[in-house]
């Protein structure tokens, strides 16, 4: 068995030039299946609220919402590095409760690291982690925590401001940064000028390694995806075609046969 990510080897990675490849997982039969494929990294994301809870954003889901899918999700991780994301107001309201809630992926939930959104302006939160041992990969770009301050989810084009918060970001330790919504030229700036790995979503090819939500690459999601999703598989298709298949058999009294009874 490979041994486990750390984030060592995802700065390893940057240096060689080996891409990362990420995804969002939340609970143990999908983080076991993308584990076994050979993914590097899952995030249990606060996109649990979006993607399985079926809310409108992220900004809902709690603290103990988020250790419970990551100690379901991290159970099924024998090599991936397992991040747990934090919450919108669980890391913005004083460094204290940030430590305390940070601190809680790590020792309640198998999580080896926690993710949070946010540059310049949260750059003393993500040294004062870090100085406890607490590893931290960024989020800058498209937060989807700041929906409402962004108006919408939207590209982020401010080539100054995100340069600046990338900088910021690494001089406070984090291991690693996601770069969400933001066009391909400014994300490979950055990807050019950091020393961390960048990880990006909707950024274009120049990042050091890519994460998709798992839901909306495997065709799980129902309604709109954004531009950046491929769909590498059809599940909701598939599984809406056996759960017919098995009303009607029922229905028609050709399930269960005499292979599927005692
Ligand atoms: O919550 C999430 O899934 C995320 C990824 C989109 C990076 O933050």
């Amino acid at each position: 068995m490979p041994a486990a990510v750390t984030s060592r080897k995802l700065m390893e990675m940057k240096k060689s030039g080996e891409k990362i490849v990420a995804l969002t997982a939340y609970d143990y039969p999908f983080a076991k299946m993308a584990d076994e494929a050979g993914i590097h990294l899952l995030l249990v994301g606060d996109s649990l609220a979006m993607v399985v809870q079926g809310e409108a954003t992220t900004l809902g889901v709690t603290m103990d919402q988020m250790i419970y899918h990551t100690a379901i999700t991290a159970k099924a991780a024998k090599t991936a590095m397992v991040v747990g994301d934090m919450p919108f107001l669980s890391y913005q309201v004083s460094t204290q409760e940030a430590l305390k809630n940070a601190g809680r992926f790590l020792k309640e939930s198998g999580a080896t690291a926690v993710k949070l959104e946010g540059g310049a302006a949260v750059s003393d939160t993500i040294r004062a982690m870090t100085e406890v041992g607490i590893p931290v990969l960024a989020h800058i770009g498209l937060t989807p925590q700041s929906v409402h301050q962004m108006g919408g989810f939207r590209v982020q084009r401010d080539r100054d401001r995100l340069m600046e918060d990338a900088r910021q970001v690494e001089n406070a330790g984090a291991f690693a940064v996601v770069l969400e919504g933001i066009p391909t030229d400014i994300s490979k700036e950055i990807t050019d000028n950091i020393n961390i790995p960048t990880i990006g979503i909707g950024a274009g090819a120049a990042c050091d390694g890519q994460i998709l939500v798992l839901h909306d690459m495997l065709g799980i999601s129902s309604g709109h995806v954004p531009k950046f999703v491929k769909k590498y598989a059809e599940l909701r298709q598939h599984a809406m075609e056996g759960i017919r298949t098995y009303i009607e058999e029922v229905q028609n009294s050709t399930f269960p046969d005499e292979n599927h009874s005692y």
